[in-house]
């Protein structure tokens, strides 16, 4: 045994080290034998990323084992992805709250705190003014400005091949709500899949966020929104025996504290943005992991009922691009172009995916306990950065399927097949029964949302864009002066 295990340190330790252990058996050179080909962890459900609902960084979404790739026999022609814009700073109203309940632990006085607190002695707040109120977060491995090239840039490797750098005065239209966020993701993203060409290329467009542009925007809203009954009955306290459990138990670790439930919201709240901004936060561990579930499951409800498929104007909402993107599927490439990146908000997205029938549960969620299993998790749906590619496959023929075209939906870079049609390559749906099954399923947004005749019907901008370059680069600081929201309307760059 002695020299055997000798061999092996001095293996180990040796110059070997530098180059990997390699196996010394033929077609193993350059494989490092001790390393997992296969990762046999898959730990991402048990990862507070998929308990921070929409406010935290992005992850994809955990697949159902379909893979990413197009289909054996299949290449993408066409794509239609509609993206969130990337991590960022919190909104003013959330802000606040988070010093409201900082406040109420930095006033019990303590000079050194101890138990779970106790990196409180060195920590600081993240927000060093209102400046940075709702903007990308840069810094840190999960900067929204970084996503959002490293998204582009991923998706240029993966759609690259549908437009040609050598070809001579092309413009490919970008969409963006007028939004200051959304818009510099968009500019990140563009910057990422065109790389220099981005500049010549690309013609940024706006569209403007205002209900005036009623069927004609990426941010529609419904005028008849009459469904509130669950959605403003939920507070940020919903499960609050969770919240409680934590305030007590805090409480009990710092004299005079005196947190309740809602501020145990607040504070998990504020987690998930340290995280978008800083990267870490020493809050993750203060709370358990059902707490966690907990928290998760408010921004569940808070989705579902306000901007989901459980409010039952929402799926009218989402038919308007829905419909679009219909449109532009059967007119295909040729006619219609081959690549279409639209930038917007969480809101606007849950809608489409309502409309689609993408993950939307069986039952409405329950409000006074979290379901097992919950297929509406919004880590998985909306988190920053979260986004729905469309992609239209033309596919030869396999043992199985007709040669001919093909639809996908991808959500979060996981396949999530169309409800009552996956029979296709890859669990794809032929493009005409996935026509015929949506335009039939699809609710009239004008009727239902109460839009008069004197409001754009319908999504236009795809078809009258602007090849104007101006708006592709910032042309002044992104940062505004003043707390408050930057928007753009159209001109406003
Ligand atoms: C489909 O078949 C043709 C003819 O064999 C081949 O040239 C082409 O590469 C195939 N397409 C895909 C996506 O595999
Ligand atoms: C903390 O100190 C401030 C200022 O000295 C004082 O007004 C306040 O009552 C103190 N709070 C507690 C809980 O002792
Ligand atoms: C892309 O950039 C390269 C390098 O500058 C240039 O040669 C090419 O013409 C550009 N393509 C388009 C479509 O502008
Ligand atoms: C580029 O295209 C635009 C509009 O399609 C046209 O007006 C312009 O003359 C073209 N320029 C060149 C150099 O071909
Ligand atoms: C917690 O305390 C704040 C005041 O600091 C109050 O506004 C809020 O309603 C309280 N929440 C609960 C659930 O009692
Ligand atoms: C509420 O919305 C539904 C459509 O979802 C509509 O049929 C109904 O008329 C609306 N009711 C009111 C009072 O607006
Ligand atoms: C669907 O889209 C097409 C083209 O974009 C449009 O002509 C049509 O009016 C739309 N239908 C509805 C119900 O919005
Ligand atoms: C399309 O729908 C028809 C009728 O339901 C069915 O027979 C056919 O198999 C479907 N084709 C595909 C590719 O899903
Ligand atoms: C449509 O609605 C708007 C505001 O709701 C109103 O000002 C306008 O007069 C209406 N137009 C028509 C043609 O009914
Ligand atoms: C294009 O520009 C015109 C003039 O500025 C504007 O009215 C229109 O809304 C713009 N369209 C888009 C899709 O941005």
């Amino acid at each position: 045994m002695a020299p055997l295990y000798s061999t092996l340190v001095a293996a180990l330790a040796g110059a070997s080290m530098a180059t990997g252990y390699q196996a010394n058996r033929p077609g193993t050179q350059n494989r490092y034998i001790f390393a997992k080909p296969y990762d046999q962890s898959f730990l991402d459900g048990y990862s507070v990323l998929k308990h921070v609902g929409g406010q935290g960084p992005y992850s994809n979404r955990q697949s159902y084992g379909i893979g990413r790739d197009p289909p054996g026999g299949c290449a993408v022609d066409q794509v239609i992805m509609l993206k969130r814009h990337g991590e960022r700073w919190p909104d003013p109203g959330p802000a606040a709250n988070f010093k409201t309940s900082l406040n109420k632990i930095y006033s019990t006085n303590t000079t050194s705190f101890t138990g779970a607190l106790s990196f409180l002695n060195s920590w600081e707040y993240f927000v060093p003014g209102n400046r940075y109120i709702a903007l990308e977060s840069y810094n840190g491995p999960y900067a929204g400005l970084l996503d959002g090239y490293r998204h582009g840039a991923e998706y240029g490797v993966r759609y690259g091949h549908l437009w040609d750098p050598t070809a001579a005065n092309i413009t490919i239209p970008m969409f963006s709500s007028g939004y200051e966020r959304i818009l510099t993701t968009a500019r990140k993203f563009g910057e990422g899949f065109f790389g220099w060409n981005y500049t010549d290329v690309v013609a940024m467009n706006i569209i403007p966020e205002q209900v005036y542009m009623g069927a004609n925007s990426l941010t529609p809203t419904c005028l008849k929104d009459n469904d509130t009954a669950i959605c403003s009955q939920l507070t940020a306290s919903n499960l609050q025996p969770q919240f409680n459990v934590a305030a007590a138990r805090l409480n009990s670790q710092t004299r005079n504290l005196n947190l309740n439930a809602t501020d145990i919201y607040n504070l998990m709240q504020m987690t998930a943005y340290e995280l978008n901004v800083r990267g870490y936060s020493d809050w993750v561990d203060v709370f358990s992991l059902d707490e966690w579930v907990a928290f998760g499951y408010t921004q569940d409800l808070s989705y579902y009922y306000c901007s989901g498929p459980g409010d039952k104007n929402m799926r009218a909402v989402g038919a308007v691009y829905a419909n679009a993107s219909l449109t532009l599927l059967n007119e295909g490439p040729e006619k219609a172009g081959a690549i279409y990146l639209n930038f917007c908000h969480d809101t606007n997205i849950t809608p489409v995916l309502a409309a689609l029938g993408l993950s939307s549960p069986a039952q409405d969620l329950p409000l006074d306990h979290i379901p097992f299993p919950n297929d509406y998790n919004t880590a998985n749906i909306v988190p920053m950065g979260g986004h729905l590619t469309i992609e239209r496959l033309t596919c030869n023929a396999t043992v199985n399927t007709e040669a001919g075209v093909y639809v996908r939906h991808v959500l979060n870079e996981a396949v999530v097949p169309f409800t009552g049609c996956q029979t296709g390559p890859g669990f794809s749906c032929s493009l005409s029964n996935y026509t015929s099954l949506l335009s039939s399923s699809l609710p009239n947004f004008i009727q239902t949302c109460g839009f008069n005749s004197s409001y754009p019907q319908y999504l236009d901008f795809w078809w009258n864009y602007n090849t104007t370059h101006a708006y592709n680069f910032e042309t002044q600081s992104p940062i505004p002066a003043e707390e408050g929201l930057l928007t753009y309307q159209g001109t406003a760059a």
